[in-house]
């Protein structure tokens, strides 16, 4: 059985098998074609923060598939609180035959995982948001024709995307440069998991506008992630000047525009640049639906295994 806590669990073949998967459904979706490889399945849907995008998108994955995805409030549940994990893990693998988990820390996946008998979906963690980067990889794909040879330039935080864009600029055979503001940069431990890529693959800088230089997509996230909002006057201050707008954009004249939304416009981005043609956000925001249903067809359907070769 797999689970897809992180893109690391992936082998290049496997991610560039998934992104072929999500486009040819996404086609078949186009042409109203609509497989019920997922008739009578559920997906048990835990949340322990908000979301607009992620749950939407995995709720009308699980419909378009003929199944259906159940929403849960980790407050309900209180994993580790109200119930041990363990025995939540259990419980929602005797009723479901997925469990998609939005979650505070890495390890409740983790745990989700090794104590549940059915795949667990990682839907953001402290640590990753491996859909939303394979849904970036599938709208990279549409609109650069290729994944491999590309320089991403991440301007901001190196949070919970920033590392999953690393590990799928590993898997895929491009660059991801991150300019972060010291104290907000990739960690020790980061650069131990990059391994050999650390420094080709992947490069800290803390200079924007170097980072952004000639890079063929510029790609920003909140300042503030979930969970961190104490801090958000000392983020506010520590990232003036790590701003994607049209001084960013200059550099990088022919760089598409992406962010994985929420956006906090003039914060991270500009309107102008959220709003520009180069701007494929809302294109990144919609594949969050195509990708997660490659996701879905290979990890919960009997035949899903099989489709990645
Ligand atoms: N990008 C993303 O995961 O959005 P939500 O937080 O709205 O799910
Ligand atoms: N880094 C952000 C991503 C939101 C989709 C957060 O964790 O809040």
């Amino acid at each position: 059985m797999r689970h897809l806590l992180s893109l690391a669990d992936l082998s290049p073949a496997e991610f560039l098998g998934l992104l072929e998967l999500a486009a040819y459904l996404k086609e078949r979706w186009r042409q109203g074609v609509i497989e019920r490889a997922l008739a009578g399945a559920t997906l048990a849907m835990i949340f322990e923060k908000p979301s607009l995008r992620t749950r939407l998108s995995f709720e009308v994955a699980m419909e378009q598939l003929g199944g259906r995805g159940i929403y849960i409030r980790g407050e309900e549940i209180g994993i580790g609180q109200r119930e041990a994990i363990q025995d939540i893990a259990r419980v929602l693998s005797r009723y479901h035959q997925g469990i998609m988990a939005r979650v505070f820390r890495q390890q409740t996946v983790v745990d989700l995982a090794r104590y549940g008998s059915v795949p667990v979906i990682n839907g953001l963690s402290d640590e990753g948001h491996p859909c939303q980067v394979l849904a970036d990889f599938l709208t990279i794909r549409e609109h650069c024709g290729a994944v491999a040879g590309l320089t991403i330039a991440f301007i901001g935080d190196a949070n919970n995307v920033a590392r999953s864009l690393a590990q799928a600029c590993i898997l895929a055979g491009s660059r991801l440069v991150v300019a972060s503001p010291p104290g907000y940069a990739f960690t020790e431990a980061d650069r131990a998991a990059f391994g050999a890529q650390w420094g080709t693959a992947v490069r800290q800088l803390h200079d924007p506008a170097e980072a952004a230089r000639g890079a063929d997509i510029l790609y920003t996230d909140v300042w503030t992630s979930m969970g961190q909002e104490r801090e958000q006057a000392a983020r506010r201050a520590a990232f003036a000047g790590f701003c994607i707008d049209e001084r960013l954009m200059a550099l990088a004249p022919r760089a598409k525009i992406m962010h994985c939304l929420p956006a906090h416009r003039g914060e991270e981005i500009s309107d102008a640049a959220l709003e520009s043609p180069q701007s494929i956000v809302f294109d990144q925001a919609e594949n969050r639906l195509h990708a997660q249903k490659a996701v879905l067809r290979v990890l919960l359907a009997r035949d899903g295994a099989a489709l990645l070769g």
